[in-house]
């Protein structure tokens, strides 16, 4: 495992597409357990001086509670797009051990859990979070796509980049 510096970030994630494209996993611990789940929404970039990540979690996900800590990882990989097509579709309220059913090594690094077959891991404090309301989106039909039924709206995590490792 490598450290590396915040400000080398970009040479190995592309905000856009490897998040877009080849997911992470978002993973949060809490009394000694951990869950994870696969998501596409986010990015990397700053605000109030910080470097930070930032991702949108609907409330009805198991990691949701587990964000609850303050603190979350993001994992990138190579590939293991089955892995995580499983991880994006298996609740650990359902499947507690669902990462271990994947094939996936959890580890923890500075105190998040991460996993061994991951390529680079992003640990993040959350400094702010907040819910996605319907009169904030300048174009209602967007809302009435990404939330019908107007519920369990996403809820935004900005969180402030720690440390980052090539696992
Ligand atoms: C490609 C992909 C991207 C996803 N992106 C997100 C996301 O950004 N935010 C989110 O809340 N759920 C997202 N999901 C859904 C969760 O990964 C899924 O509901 C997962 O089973 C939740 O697990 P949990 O209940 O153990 O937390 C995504 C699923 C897939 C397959």
């Amino acid at each position: 495992m490598e450290k590396i510096e915040i400000k080398e970030l970009g040479k190995h994630v592309d905000a856009l597409s490897d998040i877009r494209y080849n997911w992470m996993l978002v993973t949060a611990d809490k009394d000694g357990k951990y869950n994870t789940l696969t998501a596409s929404w986010g990015g990397l970039g700053c605000i109030w001086r910080r470097d930070v990540a930032f991702i949108f979690i609907r409330p009805s996900r198991h990691t949701y509670e587990f964000l609850k800590s303050g603190k979350f990882s993001l994992t990138f990989f190579d590939g293991h797009m089955d892995e995580l097509g499983y991880l994006g579709k298996t609740s650990g309220r359902d499947v507690p051990d669902k990462a271990e059913k994947a094939g996936l090594t959890p580890v923890s690094v500075d105190g998040i859990t991460t996993f061994k077959e991951g390529r680079l891991v992003i640990n993040c404090k959350t400094l702010y979070q907040d819910v996605l309301d319907r009169e904030n989106f300048i174009d209602p039909a967007l809302d009435d796509e990404m939330n019908p039924g107007n519920e369990n709206r996403s809820v935004m995590f900005i969180g402030e980049i720690e440390s980052a490792y090539l696992l």
